[in-house]
């Protein structure tokens, strides 16, 4: 796939107008830590709340929940994360650089699908291959190694294996470990999805790609629980449904894939697994949003290492069986990129560039400025700045010539700029100028709030 986009680029354009920056800046930063500044913060909140609309608020049957963080490290070892959540791992002899053994191998081979290796494998195909240290060229490296991937850190006063606990590395098992008092506190029936946004942690051999792969995210899943027999039905609904949501957010078709894994890549507990992938300018595909029908191993493992029944009893049948689960996940960073790389736009207007981001109004984290002609006009345009603040996001900028006010407004995604001139003193109306395609409208300024609401909705 051709690379027009140039990677480097968006991310300054990022760092520069306040959507990311580096974390502990002013210390020389922490490696591969992100903060989220005023425009980030605004378009994860505005892609969470999407995403809670579209998956919980406005779906019958699901509800969400919040838990904790730390949980019980018993939650870990039934889930299998204490065991085998792990990368494989090599560190090069000469400059002790660490790499995992996979991407070793793919960036260095056309090997795919590494997945299920062991490590005596992966170092035959690292010998084979004759792979050299992409640091310093050496190759000698030592055999691939595990390396679990949980965060340690210990509860109270104690530095023992009885008070260590685990910062959690995905957010479905505290849905998992919550499936009977959801039941029992709702009284919900099959099919029921139990959703859940929240801080994921991950020591990451390789983090990197800007907010790509971090060691710190937010993940927003939901597990969707069915009855055996309909789990596959459930499965596609979910697969579809999530790529119609990114579609609807505007994101160009031909950037998106859907794919699915080949039965040597699957988990072996999962029924099926599809990956929404997006051609994220760093690499030819890059997922976004995985969905597996992970059958019913989660509720099986928690119920024997809790001993406490999490079987269903159907209310109309009278039978009892564990319920199937179909688990669609997708990581809040990874969506956030995808949308600026994808709305980011270089355009020549009359013999000067502009940059824009076209990202859809019902995420952009300003929904339109207000902009007065001149200073002279600057009091009237406050009424309708302060008017419209109650119920959007918008800005209020009176500083330098219009041309300009509107670039700036481009560059961070600004659907809509208001324009109060000389005129609106006499109509009450103003100038709405829409960011992509540049088009102005006269408009009422008594219409405005339901002209925003119509255009701002997903
Ligand atoms: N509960 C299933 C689960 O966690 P996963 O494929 O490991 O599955 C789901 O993660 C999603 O979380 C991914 O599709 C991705 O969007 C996001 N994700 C995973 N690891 C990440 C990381 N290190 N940095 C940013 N996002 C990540």
């Amino acid at each position: 796939m051709e690379k027009i986009k140039n990677f480097e680029e968006i991310v300054n354009h990022l760092k520069a107008t306040g959507y990311v920056y580096q974390g502990s800046e002013i210390y020389g930063g922490l490696q591969n830590s992100w903060d989220f500044g005023p425009l980030g913060v605004s378009l994860k909140n505005n892609i969470k709340q999407l995403w809670w609309n579209e998956f919980i608020k406005k779906q019958p049957n699901n509800v969400g929940i919040d838990s904790a963080i730390l949980m019980n490290p018993n939650v870990w070892k039934s889930s299998g994360h204490l065991g085998g959540f792990a990368d494989m791992m090599v560190d090069c002899k000469n400059c002790q650089s660490r790499f995992r053994a996979d991407k070793l191998i793919e960036e260095n081979t056309s090997i795919t699908q590494l997945d299920g290796k062991s490590s005596e494998e992966l170092d035959e195909i690292i010998k084979t291959n004759n792979i050299k240290c992409p640091k310093c060229n050496s190759n000698n490296f030592t055999n691939a190694r595990a390396f679990n991937l949980m965060f340690k850190t210990f509860i109270g006063t104690l530095e023992d294996s009885k008070s260590s606990v685990y910062l959690r590395p995905e957010t479905a098992q505290g849905i998992f470990v919550n499936f009977a008092n959801i039941l029992r506190t709702t009284r919900k029936k099959l099919p029921l999805g139990i959703g859940q946004i929240g801080k994921s942690f991950r020591n990451e051999i390789t983090p990197g790609n800007f907010i790509f792969r971090v060691r710190e995210f937010e993940q927003m899943e939901l597990e969707f629980f069915t009855h055996p027999g309909e789990d596959m039905k459930w499965y596609q609904y979910w697969v579809d449904y999530c790529y119609n949501f990114v579609l609807k957010l505007g994101i160009k078709k031909e950037n998106l894939r859907i794919r699915q894994h080949s039965e040597d890549e699957l988990s072996f507990y999962s029924k099926g697994t599809s990956d929404i992938e997006y051609a994220y300018p760093f690499t030819s595909w890059g997922e976004l949003w995985g969905i597996a029908n992970r059958t019913d191993y989660d509720l099986k493992q928690h119920q024997d290492g809790s001993k406490k029944s999490l079987e269903y009893l159907d209310p109309y049948t009278n039978e009892k069986f564990i319920p199937y689960c179909i688990e669609p996940s997708v990581g809040v960073e990874r969506m956030f990129l995808m949308i600026l790389c994808d709305g980011y736009e270089k355009e020549m207007v009359n013999d000067e560039e502009r940059i824009v981001l076209k990202i859809h109004p019902s995420i952009a984290p300003i929904k339109a400025a207000i902009l007065p002609l001149t200073k002279k006009l600057s009091d009237e345009s406050l009424k309708i700045y302060h008017d419209l603040m109650q119920e959007f996001d918008v800005e209020f900028d009176e500083s330098g010539a219009i041309g300009k006010r509107y670039r700036r407004q481009d560059m961070i995604g600004t659907p809509y700029c208001i324009t109060f001139d000389f005129d609106s003193l006499q109509d009450g109306a103003v100038t709405v100028r829409e960011r992509d395609t540049m088009q102005q409208i006269r408009i009422p300024i008594s219409e405005l709030k339901e002209y925003l609401k119509t255009k701002t909705k997903f």
